[in-house]
């Protein structure tokens, strides 16, 4: 396999997790050209041999990334401190590690960014950020031109459903939750959605990008939609306004603050018509004004769409381009 990648020049990819996520990571990277996997790493191999090769299954994800051959490692797993500590190991080794694992990474950033800095490694997580909706890539790009000095957006999918079905049907929180829960917009503990925690985890790496380091954070403020009642939501309604969990990060030059509550939203404001389970995201640029993006914000394809689009972002990417077209000038 190695004279095998090494000749054929391709890029040895491990990945790490088969969920939601993982599958569909595995299905878009087999029609990626240019690379090949090589190995899959799980909690509980038996439970995949139908749909992965046996050659390339691991139960220990440590094995795959020490692997020589491996440049890039991507993770999607549902165990924080298991992601930390192969966030680490990859880093460390010099190689570029692309999560979706918003948790960990909103709660060891300072760690990782050592890490990164220390080894030349490199650690992209854009697909942490509200899936396929290039938030983290966008706001790259932007401020290698003017600051962002505000972002604002709707950042979960399972509170904007909830509401949703709320505003439309003049149902109670806890019927649209069950709704959202038997439709798989919910999972069985709702709590880290409706309490505002993932939200608050997306604001956290939204604001440590629009800083470009750790954000000196002035006032954190956050709370979820368990307390809005389908009163609040009809008051709304008859105003012809929607209520929306809404977030604000906002940097001034002294100070950066975190803003996520429930909101109303009025007719004219580019959130008022994202429903359902989308997300959408508006960055207020000094020169550029505001620019809103719009999409799917979570679920297997989108989120590993994003892991895919952070592939493309690599530092290793970046040298094979490079290389290529090098070869093409023939210098
Ligand atoms: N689902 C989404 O829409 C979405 C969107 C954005 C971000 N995310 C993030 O992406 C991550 C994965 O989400 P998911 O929905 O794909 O989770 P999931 O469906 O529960 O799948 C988790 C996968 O991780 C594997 N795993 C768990 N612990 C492991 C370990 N220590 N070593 C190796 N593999 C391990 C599991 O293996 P077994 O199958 O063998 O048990 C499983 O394949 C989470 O951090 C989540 O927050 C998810």
């Amino acid at each position: 396999m190695n004279t095998v990648t090494k000749a054929q020049g391709l890029q040895a990819l491990a990945l790490i997790g088969h969920g939601t996520v993982g599958k569909a990571l595995y299905q878009q990277l087999n029609k990626l050209p240019g690379y090949v996997i090589a190995g899959v790493a799980v909690k509980h191999p038996e439970k995949h041999s139908a749909s992965i090769p046996p050659e390339l299954l691991h139960r220990n994800a440590m094995d795959l990334i020490n692997d020589e051959r491996v440049t890039v490692v991507l993770e999607a797993i549902d165990d924080e401190a298991a992601s930390l500590e192969y966030a680490k190991r990859a880093l460390e080794l010099g190689k570029t590690y692309i999560t979706a694992s918003k948790k960990m990474v909103a709660n060891h950033m300072e760690t990782l960014h050592l890490c990164e800095n220390q080894f030349g490694a490199k650690l992209l997580y854009d697909a942490a950020v509200c899936g396929a909706i290039p938030v983290l890539r966008t706001l790259h790009s932007h401020l290698k031109a003017e600051p962002i000095h505000a972002v604002r957006g709707i950042l979960n999918g399972t509170c904007n459903y909830i509401l949703s079905r709320m505003w439309n049907e003049e149902i109670g929180f806890e019927e649209a939750l069950e709704a959202a829960q038997s439709l798989g917009f919910a999972e069985s503990d709702p709590s880290s959605d409706v309490d505002g925690h993932d939200t608050y985890y997306k604001a956290l790496l939204i604001a440590r990008t629009m800083h470009s380091g750790t954000p000196p954070l002035s006032r954190v403020q956050f709370e979820g939609i368990r307390q809005v009642s389908s009163a609040d939501v009809s008051a709304a309604k008859k105003h012809g306004q929607k209520i929306k969990l809404v977030a604000n990060i906002q940097q001034s030059p002294d100070k950066f603050t975190i803003d996520i509550r429930p909101t109303n939203v009025e007719a004219g404001d580019a959130l008022y018509h994202v429903d359902g389970a989308l997300n959408a995201v508006s960055l207020e640029g000094l020169h550029m004004g505001t620019l809103t993006l719009q999409g799917l914000g979570a679920g297997g394809h989108p989120t590993a769409s994003a892991m895919v689009g952070d592939l493309m972002n690599t530092p290793q990417q970046a040298l094979l381009t490079l290389r290529k077209v090098r070869a093409q000038l023939g210098v």
